[in-house]
C-alpha cells in the first residue's frame, strides 16, 4: 500500500488561502537523488509567483511549493555516493519542499553547518545558491568595490549584503523603512538607503558609483541603476518585483562599458545547481561554521499555517527569512 504524508498544495492560482493542508504519496528517490525527511521548509518569494500562477514549476518537478528545506536523508536511489541514512543535511529543491518528505538530487544537498540548528539551515540553500551565483560567479565582486543590494532586509538581501561584507566589498542596501534600513547596517552594509525617503542614485554616485547592483524590483529602478553604475559596473537581474518592462537610453551602457545580466536559478539543470554547492561549500560553508554569516530569522510557522507565513511575507513586514516548521 502507498504511504502517506501531510503535504501543502495549491489548489488553483490566487491568494495565500489556495494553499492547504493535504496528503499526497510519500515521493521515491530517482537516479542520484535522496528522500529527506523534512524538519524546516523555508519560505521563499518565488513560492508565493508559483501559489499566484506567475512561476510554474520546470517540467519533472513536483507541483508542490518549497524550494528548500532541512531534514535528515531517510532513502537513497541508485548512483549517489557521499550521503548515508541519517546524515542530516539543508538542500535546494525542485519544488515540494511544503511536505512531510521530499525527493531532491543528493548533489544539492549540503551538511547543516556545525553550530546551526535545522530551523537556520533550511534557510540557507535558495538564498545562498542565489547570490552566490550571481554576485560573485556571475556579478564578479571583488574585495573593495562597492555593491549595492535592493531589498536589503529581504532574504536575499541579507543574505547577500553578509557575504559581499564578508568578502570584502563595501556594501550599500535599499530598504523600505527606517527600521529595514537599521538591520541593514546591523548585517554590514556600509549605508542603506530609504527609497521612500532618498534617492539611491545621488546616494551612489556620491560614493563614485557602483561598481555592482544585485536588483529584484525592475520597473523604473533599470535607468535609475544605469545612472547609479560606476564605470565598468554591473547590473544584475534577478527578479522584477516592478515588473519587467523600462524604458532605457543604451548610451550609459556603451560610454560607461555597463554589463547586463541577469540569471534565475530554477530551471537551470542539476549540473549546474550542483557546481554551485560545491563552490559554497568551499568558499561560504566555512563561514557560517565560524559563525562569520548567519541566516537571519524572521518568523516561524506550522506546516498547516503555510497560508499565514505568505500573507506576512507578502505584507513586506519581514526582515529577513520565515520557515515552516514541519517535523523539527
Ligand atoms: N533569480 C533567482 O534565481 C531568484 C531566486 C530567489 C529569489 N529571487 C527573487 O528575489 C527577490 C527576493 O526574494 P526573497 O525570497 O528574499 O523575498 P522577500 O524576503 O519577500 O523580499 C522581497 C523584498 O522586496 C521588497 N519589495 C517588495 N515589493 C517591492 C516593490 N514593489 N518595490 C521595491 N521593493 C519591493 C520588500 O522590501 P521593502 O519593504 O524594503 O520594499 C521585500 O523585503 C524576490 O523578488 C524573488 O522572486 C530570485
Amino acid at each position: 500500500m502507498t504511504k502517506m504524508m501531510r503535504a501543502v498544495e495549491i489548489t488553483s492560482p490566487g491568494g495565500p488561502d489556495v494553499l492547504q493542508l493535504t496528503e499526497r504519496p510519500i515521493p521515491e528517490p530517482g537516479h542520484g537523488q535522496v528522500v529527506l525527511k523534512v524538519a524546516y521548509a523555508g519560505v521563499n518569494r518565488p513560492d508565493a509567483l508559483q501559489r499566484a500562477g506567475a512561476y510554474d514549476p520546470p517540467p519533472g518537478a513536483s507541483d508542490l511549493p518549497g524550494l528548500e528545506a532541512s531534514g535528515e536523508v531517510v532513502a537513497i536511489g541508485a548512483g549517489v555516493s557521499g550521503l548515508a541514512l541519517g546524515d542530516k543535511v539543508c538542500a535546494l529543491l525542485p519544488g515540494g519542499g511544503y511536505a512531510e518528505y521530499v525527493a531532491t538530487p543528493a548533489a544539492h544537498c549540503l551538511p547543516v553547518p556545525d553550530g546551526m540548528d535545522m530551523k537556520q539551515a533550511a534557510c540557507l540553500p535558495e538564498t545562498f545558491f542565489t547570490v552566490w551565483s550571481n554576485v560573485f560567479t556571475r556579478g564578479g565582486l571583488k574585495a573593495g568595490e562597492r555593491f549595492l543590494v535592493h531589498g536589503g532586509s529581504s532574504g536575499i538581501g541579507t543574505t547577500a549584503i553578509q557575504l559581499a561584507n564578508a568578502f570584502g566589498a563595501r556594501v550599500f542596501a535599499t530598504a523600505g523603512s527606517d527600521e529595514k534600513c537599521a538591520a541593514c547596517v546591523a548585517l554590514g552594509a556600509e549605508k542603506a538607503i530609504n527609497y521612500k525617503t532618498d534617492d539611491f542614485v545621488a546616494a551612489l554616485r556620491a560614493e563614485g558609483g557602483a561598481d555592482l547592483i544585485l536588483d529584484m524590483v525592475g520597473g523604473d529602478y533599470i535607468p535609475r541603476n544605469v545612472k547609479a553604475l560606476a564605470e565598468d559596473g554591473r547590473l544584475v537581474q534577478i527578479a522584477f518585483l516592478q515588473g519587467p518592462v523600462a524604458e532605457l537610453n543604451f548610451a550609459l551602457m556603451m560610454v560607461k562599458r555597463l554589463t547586463l545580466t541577469g540569471s534565475t536559478l530554477r530551471p537551470q539543470s542539476d549540473l549546474a545547481k550542483a557546481r554551485i554547492a560545491q563552490d559554497l561549500h568551499e568558499a561560504v560553508w566555512p563561514l557560517l561554521e565560524a559563525g562569520k554569516v548567519a541566516p537571519v530569522m524572521d518568523s516561524a510557522f506550522d506546516l498547516a499555517e503555510a497560508a499565514a507565513a505568505h500573507a506576512r511575507m507578502e505584507s513586506s513586514d519581514h526582515i529577513g527569512k520565515i520557515v515552516l516548521k514541519v517535523s523539527g
